[in-house]
This record gives C-alpha cells, structure tokens and sequence, in this order.
C-alpha cells in the first residue's frame, strides 16, 4: 500500500495524490486542487507548522526525547546546562565542550545596571514577577543592538548565550523586588542552578543553597526545557519568522507561556488545591469540575493522552525534596485528586491525566517559591527551547513569515451611512 492520499474535489472531479511523509502530507497538493480553497483548521489540531529535529513526542505512548534521548535517562544523568547545550547543538557535549560551555554561561550572567537600578523601578510594587519577566526581556534586548544582527551565527550564537545566562538573573531580580528585597549578583563560584537559588534566597552572608534542593531545580530545569510545538514556542517561531530579534521573540513567547491553559497552569494548580484545602472537598470538587464548573488544573494536554512523562518524573522528585523541606500538607489532597480523577470516567473518556504543572508547584512552594513565581521557574528553563526553535526557524529553508489565511464570515459588502441616517 502506496503512503499516499488522493484528495477528489467532487465539485470538479479534479484529483491530486500527494505523498505521506512522517506522517505528514503538503498542503500544496490542496493549492494544486483549488489555489483558493483553505484547510480550516483552528488552534491547529491538525496542522504541522514546521519540520523540526529537536524534540519528539509521542502522546499515546508518553514519550518525551530530546535530540533522541529519552528524557527519562536525562532526567536521571544529565544537568540543565548539559541538555541545554544538546538541545542547542544537537549532539551531547564532550567534557572539554561542556566546561567551556559553562564558563560562558557563567560568565555572562549579569545585567546591565540599568536594569537593576531604573527599568525594575518602573513596576508598580505588586507586578506580578511573570509580567516583569516578559518586560524584561524585551528590555533586554535594546541593550544589544547586535541582536538584529540574525543571520550572523556568532551574533546569534552571543544572544543565546546572554538569553540563557541572564534569564535566571532577571527572574531573581523580580521577585526580590517584589519582595522589596535587595538584589543579590550572581556568583560565579555556583552552578547554573545553585546560582539561582542563590540570587533568589540569599539573606546574609551564611545562606547556603542545599544541594539537594539545587539537584531539584537543575531537574525542573530539565523537564521544562523543551516540548515540541507548543503554545509558547510556536509564539517564538511566528515572530522569529518576521526576522524580529530573538529577544523580541522570547518575549512573545514568555507572554504565551503566562496563560493559565499553558505554563500559567503551574501556579493556578496550588490556588485550585488551595481553594480545596481538605481532602473531603475533593470528590465534591471534581464533581464540579464534571458540571462544567472550570477546569481540573494540572490535567489534560493536546498531545499526551496518557500519562506525561514529566509528571512522573515530578512526581517522585517531590518526596526526594519533602525529605529536606518537610512534607507539602496539599501533597495528599493532589494525590487524592489524582486518584478520584484517573479513576472516573469523565476524565478517562478524555484521556485526561496529570500533565508537567500538576505536580511541580508542590515543589516549588517547598523550596519557598512563591505562586507568583511559579511560570517564571517555566519560562527559564524554555528560554533554552525557545532560542533552539529560533535558530531552526531561521536556517529552514522551506519557512517564510507565517501569515495564515482565514473563513471570512463577516458582512458582504455594503455602503457607508451617514450618521444621521443610521
Ligand atoms: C502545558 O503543548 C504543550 O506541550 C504544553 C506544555 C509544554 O511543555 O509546553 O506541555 C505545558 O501547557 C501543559 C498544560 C497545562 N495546562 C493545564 O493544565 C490547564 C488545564 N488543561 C486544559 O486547559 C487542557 O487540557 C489543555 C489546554 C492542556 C489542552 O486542551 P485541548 O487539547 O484543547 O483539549 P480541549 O480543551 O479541547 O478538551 C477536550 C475535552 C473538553 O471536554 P468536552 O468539550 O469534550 O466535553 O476535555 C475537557 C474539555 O472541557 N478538558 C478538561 C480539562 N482539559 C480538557 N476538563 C476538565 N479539566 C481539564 N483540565
């Protein structure tokens, strides 16, 4: 059996056979048919925007890999700057690569002073952190006027850089102003994670991060580093395919990833368990969420129909963090939610499941992150899977600027009135 399709348009009789490749066949064979005629295809259910070698998933079967490497082995032996480095460079990097890699990463980790001093000033004193973190990395960006500098690989290869050391540093910078702390700099004597932790929490000259809390982080890092053409990076491929700068693009896809039905799903999950509170709510609380009454957050995804395998990995991290911190008291009741969920047919006929937000928040607000902060510990991490879609986008030659069509189904034409005879 040929991988072919054969359209008919029946209006015409015309037929075209196009070829099925990976899965997928071009849409040109429509334009082929009728040069007018549009597939509908809204949210883009069934649309493939791009060809792209970096992340596989595989939603039946809960497989998540980057480069080809199953997540579950990264999880397990690799660092965030390691998968970074092979999510950028396609291949995993020798010692010599890796350490080279991470001074870079090191060493570019401060910002500009005048982000510190007068942008972050400009925020009303509740911003929430995550409108800060897309303020500021648009900000960023006219710091470097090389950034439009595109097409030159050293230019763009210096932006990433910058982009990937200065998103933890931005993202410190605005939760210590909401918190009305002072800022603490980067240090260069701690990992990418330890660094973090650091800017963030630091108060006195004896804090310590602990390295198992550290080893958490770097594992979130991990497991949000990437995913394929979701929301947010297929933000970053629409603006990257105008040939805007990559932090103009970030920044646009740090604004998709805020929403509540994408990275913003972390931080409403501890709100929904909050609002909760006790593990006899939870039967009632499903059933209505069953009664259409909102959305049971953390669960259901557009390509996993089964379990993602994020959150299983997250799932079992959270006890190895409770051991330091001391159990999270909501844990029981997402257990419990879990459990009434997976079990009741409402969910099951949806294939829904817990997804990469239902779990992390619980370990989040164990290593004294606020809710608040919760899609700006996403969006660090994805700012590594944003800038390697960037640079996809940019050498594939079959892309061009995204300029979709559209089902008109607005007024035919008709003549202007006269106010005074409407
Ligand atoms: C992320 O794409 C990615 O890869 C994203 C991400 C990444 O790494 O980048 O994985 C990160 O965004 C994870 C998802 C986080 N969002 C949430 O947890 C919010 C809650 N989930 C839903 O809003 C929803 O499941 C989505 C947005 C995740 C997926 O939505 P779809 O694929 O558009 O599915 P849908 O809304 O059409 O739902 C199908 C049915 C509907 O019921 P019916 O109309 O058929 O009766 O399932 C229902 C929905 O009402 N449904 C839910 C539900 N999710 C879907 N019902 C209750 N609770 C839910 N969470």
């Amino acid at each position: 059996m040929a991988d072919t399709i054969t359209l008919i348009d029946d209006r015409t009789g015309k037929t075209v056979t196009v070829a099925i490749n990976d899965g997928v066949f071009n849409s040109s064979a429509l334009r082929e048919l009728d040069p007018d005629l549009r597939m509908y295809d809204p949210a883009f259910l069934s649309t493939a925007a791009c060809s792209s070698s970096i992340t596989y998933l595989d939603g039946e079967a809960g497989i998540l890999r980057y480069r080809g490497y199953p997540i579950e082995q990264l999880a397990e032996k690799s660092t965030f700057l390691e998968v970074a480095y092979l999510l950028l460079n396609g291949e995993l990097p020798t010692a010599d690569e890796l350490d080279e890699w991470a001074f870079d990463v090191t060493h570019h980790t401060f910002i500009h002073e005048n982000m510190r001093k007068r942008f972050v000033d400009g925020f009303h004193y509740d911003a929430h952190p995550m409108g800060m973190f897309v303020s500021s990395v648009a900000a960023l960006g006219t710091f470097y006027p090389d950034a439009k500098d595109i097409f030159n690989k050293q230019s763009l290869d210096r932006q990433t850089l910058r982009l990937i050391a200065k998103v933890p540093t931005l993202a410190a910078m605005a939760y210590r102003f909401s918190m009305g702390l002072p800022f603490v700099y980067p240090d260069n004597s701690l990992s990418y994670s330890e660094n973090f932790l650091n800017m963030m929490f630091k108060v006195g000259d004896d804090y310590k991060v602990d390295p198992v809390l550290a080893r958490a982080m770097d594992l979130l890092f991990i497991l949000h580093a990437d995913h394929e053409q979701n929301c947010g990076t297929t933000a970053m491929r629409v603006v990257a395919s105008s040939q805007s700068d990559p932090y103009s693009a970030a920044a646009g896809a740090a604004s998709a990833l805020y929403g509540p039905l994408h990275g913003g799903a972390n931080e409403a999950v501890l709100h929904m368990l909050r609002e909760i509170g006790t593990l006899e709510n939870v039967p009632a609380f499903v059933q209505s969420v069953k009664d259409g009454n909102g959305k049971l957050m953390g669960f259901g995804h557009r390509v996993y129909k089964n379990y993602d395998p994020r959150a299983t990995i997250i799932k079992k991290a959270a006890y190895e963090v409770f051991e330091v911190t001391g159990k999270n008291p909501l844990l029981d009741i997402a257990l419990k939610l879990e459990q009434t969920a997976v079990e009741d047919e409402y969910f099951i006929s949806r294939k829904l499941y817990p997804n990469v937000d239902f779990y992390s928040g619980l370990i989040y607000e164990a290593l004294g992150f606020p809710a608040e902060m919760f899609t700006v510990l996403f969006a660090i991490p994805r700012t590594v899977g944003w800038l390697t879609h960037y640079a996809e986008l940019l050498s594939d030659k079959e892309q061009k600027i995204s300029r979709p069509r559209q089902r008109y189904t607005g007024a035919s034409e008709r003549n202007y009135t006269k106010i005074e005879a409407r």
